[in-house]
């Protein structure tokens, strides 16, 4: 099985949003994945998802739950794809990864997409808007690594 773990900055707004999406994507494909996850920062330890994050994915039948945790050293041995939302949150994880193995395996979540090196906007201190396009973007870049994983297995 191979497991996938979404890192953005909070774990509030777009990580928790690919999961769901990486998860809808998944189930779709009758692909059997593990799938978390989680912020390079602890400033949201355990609480949900931001409510705005919640209520676009809601809109459009995706349920993004779950409680927001950091990102740790061992992350790197648990899951065989790193898929950061933004090349800051990239930057982050090569640097906390802890060897050359660890670094391939994170990559920028729309590398697999029509969009390789692109962010994922940080939707944070915008409007409603900016969460809607978090979770088009996430359902489109979920769609690609899904179909991807088969060449993409460590
Ligand atoms: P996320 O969004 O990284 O997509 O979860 C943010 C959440 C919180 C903050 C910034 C971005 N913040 O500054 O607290």
């Amino acid at each position: 099985m191979i497991r996938l773990l979404a890192v953005c900055l909070g774990n509030i707004c777009r990580s928790p949003t690919a999961e769901a999406a990486l998860r809808e994507a998944a189930i779709e494909a009758g692909i059997d994945v593990e799938i978390d996850s989680a912020g390079t920062s602890g400033w949201h330890d355990g609480h949900e998802p931001d409510p705005r994050t919640r209520a676009a994915g809601a809109a459009v039948g995706l349920v993004v739950s779950g409680r927001s945790r950091q990102v740790t050293v061992d992350d790197f041995a648990r899951f065989d794809l790193i898929l950061a939302m933004d090349r800051d949150n990239q930057d982050d994880l090569l640097a906390l990864a802890p060897d050359d193995r660890a670094r391939t395996r994170v990559h920028l979540f729309r590398d697999a997409s029509d969009a390789p090196g692109l962010d994922v906007p940080d939707p944070y201190h915008g409007g409603a808007v900016g969460f809607t396009d978090v979770v088009e973007i996430c359902r489109r870049a979920a769609a690609a690594w899904i179909a991807a994983l088969p060449d993409q297995a460590t």
